[in-house]
């Protein structure tokens, strides 16, 4: 291969011609990818659990080890929560001086595995299965986010093994708490604000449309939220004795809960709906085009029908609409049998998906005044903040864009699709505001990925497709000049 390599000061063009062997040789190393992907699937670096914290910084010290084998400058950044691994390659070829800058952003923590008697296999003992779409790898991670982070590491290892590095300048970050709020990101990111600097980032935390057909994302929905308990009577109360006279905070929060909601399911808190508009003519008119399947999408997950707000597709309701959900709620006695208690406090934890020009802070403040405004005297609410960020759309057309429709079209044969997702990524609003970079997200999961559940995996098909994805974008990338 040495015979390829090619002089400093090759031009974009000669860059580019190498594709083909970059493109071969993600193809002759795909069983060591895998092997790899299984490696970084073994380390159990869940975020949000104290517990893991060692196997947190074991896997970014796995990641930063495995970019200094190509050629990469790494390190493990201390942060005030998890590391976040920096990597940087000035990139080969005159066409490094030239072309887009890139920065990709990924994450190598996970969500909790449980509950752990629902998986076919330990989660953290990746195993290969069989299933419609061929082999699959099932573990924790798999697909959200550590197969889609080596996706583009085994792309920058192709063309470190035939150009002796990337075509472009590149610089990583992955870090280790976007599964448990961000909270070293932005601080982080102002420090090492010129570290970061580039033109463009790639983002590969998302999904494609099918397995044949690439997708480029291109609205996020925001976030908040809020874990609320309701406090009452001040200890815990014999319901023969006090029962009927007090209030219950349990019956106090369903109350508030079931107060969420009206008919037609709209949200009812106050100012909710401020900046969020109705899709253009256009978007509507894409989106219908998409072909999307009520029948598959439900059907996946055993439902006969949709829920949701009144006259709105599952589409509709997913990309383009926010909603108050409650995603965990707990009080009073839960053990075994019966236990004859009014609890002294009842917790729900609420969450918010926000689109369009919501604000963050003024549905916290308006959640916050819902909730208090519906209190019965001798109750008292306590909140506690999980996350606040906006939802995001990026620009559907630029340099960059067309690169990633030119990439992706050579790798699947066709153009990809621009969808939304419901998902958030919070990084993507933070390397905007603070970086001042657009992000291209250019995911390669699939809906049936069981994502955050258990028995999670990632299809060999998407991670083969897209480590030749990021290899075809970075060729592509290269023949772009900065602007
Ligand atoms: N990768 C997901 C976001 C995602 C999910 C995008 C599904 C597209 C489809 C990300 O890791 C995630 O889970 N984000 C959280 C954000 C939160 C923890 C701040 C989410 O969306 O709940
Ligand atoms: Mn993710
Ligand atoms: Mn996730």
């Amino acid at each position: 291969m040495t015979s390829s390599l090619p002089s400093p000061v090759a031009s974009p063009r000669t860059v580019h011609a190498l594709l083909p062997q970059v493109l071969a040789q993600c193809e002759s190393e795909q069983k060591a990818a895998v092997a790899r992907l299984i490696a970084l699937l073994r380390i159990p670096s869940v975020s949000t659990d104290p517990a893991f914290d060692g196997e947190v910084r074991r896997a970014a010290e796995w990641l930063a080890a495995d970019l200094k084998s190509m050629g990469f400058s790494a390190e493990v950044c201390k942060t005030i929560g998890h590391p976040i691994v920096v990597a940087h390659h000035p990139g080969i070829g005159s066409a490094a001086k030239t072309a887009p800058r890139v920065l990709f952003y990924g994450h190598y923590d996970v969500q909790p595995a449980d509950p752990l008697e629902l998986w076919t296999s330990p989660p953290f003992e990746p195993v290969l299965v069989e299933g419609k779409e061929g082999t699959r790898v099932v573990a924790r991670g798999a697909v959200d986010d550590k197969g889609q982070v080596m996706s583009f590491l085994e792309a920058l290892r192709a063309w470190h093994a035939i150009a002796g590095g990337p075509p472009v300048p590149v610089t990583l970050m992955l870090e280790g708490e976007e599964e448990s709020g961000s909270r070293s990101l932005e601080p982080f990111m102002h420090e090492a604000k010129d570290q970061l600097a580039g033109d463009i980032c790639i983002v590969s935390d998302t999904g494609m449309w099918d397995a044949n057909t690439p997708a480029i994302t291109t609205r996020l929905r925001g976030l908040v939220y809020i874990e609320c308990t309701i406090h009452g009577p001040m200890r815990d109360l014999h319901s023969g004795m006090y029962g009927g006279a007090v209030p219950n905070p349990i019956q106090v929060l369903a109350d508030i809960i079931s107060s969420f909601h009206d008919q037609d399911r709209r949200i009812t808190v106050a100012g909710f709906y401020e900046g969020v508009d109705e899709l253009s003519a256009q978007t509507k008119a894409q989106w219908e085009s998409l072909g999307f399947s009520d029948a598959e999408f439900l059907g996946d997950i055993g439902l006969p029908s949709g829920f949701g707000e009144r006259d709105r597709s599952s589409l509709e309701r997913t990309w383009s609409r926010p909603t108050l959900e409650v995603n965990g709620i707990f009080g009073g006695y839960i053990g075994k049998g019966a236990k004859t208690v009014i609890g002294a406090h009842a917790t729900a934890k609420i969450s918010c998906r926000l689109v369009g020009r919501q604000d963050p802070e003024r549905i916290t403040a308006a959640l916050k005044a819902h909730i208090n405004a519906r209190l019965p005297a001798g109750c008292r609410a306590e909140f506690e903040l999980h996350g606040a960020n906006p939802a995001l759309s990026v620009r559907e057309s630029s340099p960059c864009l067309t690169a990633a429709n030119n990439a992706l079209e050579m790798v699947y044969g066709c153009k990809p699709l621009l969808i939304g997702t419901g998902g958030s990524i919070p990084a993507v609003g933070s390397i905007k505001q603070i970086l001042g970079m657009d992000s291209l997200l250019i995911g390669f999961g699939l809906d049936d990925d069981c994502v955050h559940s258990p028995n999670e995996k990632f299809e060999l098909r998407c991670f083969y497709g897209g480590t030749k994805s990021h290899a075809a974008l970075l060729g592509e990338l290269s023949q772009l000049s900065r602007t």
